[in-house]
């Protein structure tokens, strides 16, 4: 492969090749010598914390575009708990580290999503002021520009919406929408959505731990949009009144049951969980964990005979312990989802999927989750963007930490 090709594949491009060491501070010119854009980009050569190994470059990104190719500047882009990972060298998939950018060591972005505007195109597909996500893994979103090949992204109709909107679809809203859609009771053929779900279990009921997360919240409303019913666990808060103010936050989305994590681990969750179900007449057929260790293993428990228990996440970083009797005496079937391999599959799916989700917004009918913004300007310093990352694993927060781009 050619290296402007290789380049490019990498979703960073030649024009960027040029580095220039200006510190944080510096005070910006839009456009540098000769028309170069000046950019910024969060950057790790090596796994470890974040507060340890992200660095913030500085670059410059040559105005004469290779044929096919957009010219972006980021708008906002999540701080996701597995950007997180992946800076730590725990997730499932590690980005290449690369010279492209010009770091004194090869290196990654991480930011696995986001929405940018389009600044310049030489591809037909797009024209300035357009909307774009990524449309690929591992993009590397955390940057106030990128360079890459018209392929990599996916035009948005950004009518009605917000950045924050389109910037939090791509990765939570749509693990819910996929796994439900999949895998919940008759779910697919409610949605008439034309896909044949799998048989699995006969109840309306979900059960899911780490329901307000961004997955959780998201599933609540899906299930109710597709005549599903869902009870949901959320670990205690400090007060009672902050505990019972997420309670009805759920319900407001459409929660059906929300259970906190220890009356979901008391001795009176089966009788609790016997009068949601009728006395057995209802079933829950679909768990969802992404939690681990002894909260996966009281979802596991709640289920019905022939039920699906989907992992997708592992918050408490413990392992999924599962009792024998459920495998063979309930029939209970444990899988694993991950969303990159589902979009690699299913490219057409995912672009269907995103836009439905979009028109839900749009529609009023999908609300987004509650984030915790982040300002990146020009001199925004490296520290306050690295303890914005370092902080995305804590427990107990208000909101989604989002970098929110201004003028850079
Ligand atoms: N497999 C996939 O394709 C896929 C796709 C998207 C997300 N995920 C995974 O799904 C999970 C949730 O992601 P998200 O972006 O939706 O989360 P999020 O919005 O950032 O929320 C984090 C959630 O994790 C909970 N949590 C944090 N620390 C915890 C701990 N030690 N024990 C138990 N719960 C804890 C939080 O509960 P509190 O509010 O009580 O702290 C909150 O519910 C992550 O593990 C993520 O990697 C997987």
């Amino acid at each position: 492969m050619a290296s402007s090709q290789r380049l490019l594949a990498a979703g960073l491009g030649r024009p960027i090749a040029r580095a220039l060491r200006v510190p944080s501070l510096a005070v910006r010119r839009k456009s540098g010598p000769y028309g170069y854009t000046q950019a910024k980009a969060l950057v790790f050569s090596k796994p470890g914390e974040p507060a340890d190994v992200l660095s913030l470059h500085s670059h410059s990104i040559s105005p004469s575009l290779p044929s096919s190719s957009v010219l972006v500047r980021s708008l906002a882009a999540p701080i996701n708990p597995a950007d997180i990972n992946t800076v730590q060298g725990t997730y499932g998939a590690k980005p290449p580290f690369t010279s492209l950018i010009g770091t004194p060591e090869p290196s990654a972005t991480p930011g696995n999503e986001g929405v940018f505007e389009v600044l310049s195109s030489s591809s037909p597909d797009f024209a300035k002021g357009d909307w774009v996500i990524p449309a690929i893994s591992q993009f590397g979103t955390w940057r106030t520009h990128a360079v890459a090949e018209a392929s990599k992204f996916i035009k948005v109709d950004k009518q009605g919406l917000s950045p924050l909107q389109v910037a939090t679809v791509s990765v939570n809203p749509c693990t819910a929408y996929r796994i439900l859609r999949h895998y919940g009771p008759n779910a697919g053929v409610k949605a008439g959505l034309g896909m044949r779900p799998l048989e699995v279990g006969s109840g309306e009921w979900f059960i899911q731990n780490g329901a307000n997360s961004g997955v959780g919240r998201a599933a609540i409303q899906f299930g109710r949009l597709w005549g599903l019913r869902s009870i949901n666990v959320v670990r205690e808060r400090e007060t009672e009144e902050a505990t019972l103010a997420l309670r009805r936050e759920l319900e407001s989305l459409g929660a059906d049951v929300v259970v906190t994590e220890s009356q979901f681990m008391s001795r009176e969750w089966r009788d609790r969980l016997a009068e949601i179900t009728r006395g057995g007449r209802e079933q829950v057929g679909l768990g969802l964990n992404c939690v681990g260790g002894k909260s996966a293993t009281a979802v596991a428990r709640s289920l019905g005979e022939g039920a699906t228990m989907v992992t997708y996440g592992g918050m408490a970083k413990q392992p999924v312990a599962l009792p024998v009797g459920l495998l063979i005496f309930k029939d209970i079937r444990f899988l694993g989802f991950w969303l990159s391999k589902w979009n690699e599959k299913d490219v057409k799916g995912r672009k269907h999927m995103i836009n439905d989700i979009l028109s839900l917004i749009r529609a009023g009918k999908f609300q987004d989750v509650p984030v915790d913004e982040v300002k990146w300007d020009w001199d925004t310093e490296e520290s306050t963007l690295r303890d914005a990352v370092q902080g995305g694993l804590q427990g107990f927060r208000k909101g989604k930490g989002v970098f929110v781009f201004g003028e850079t």
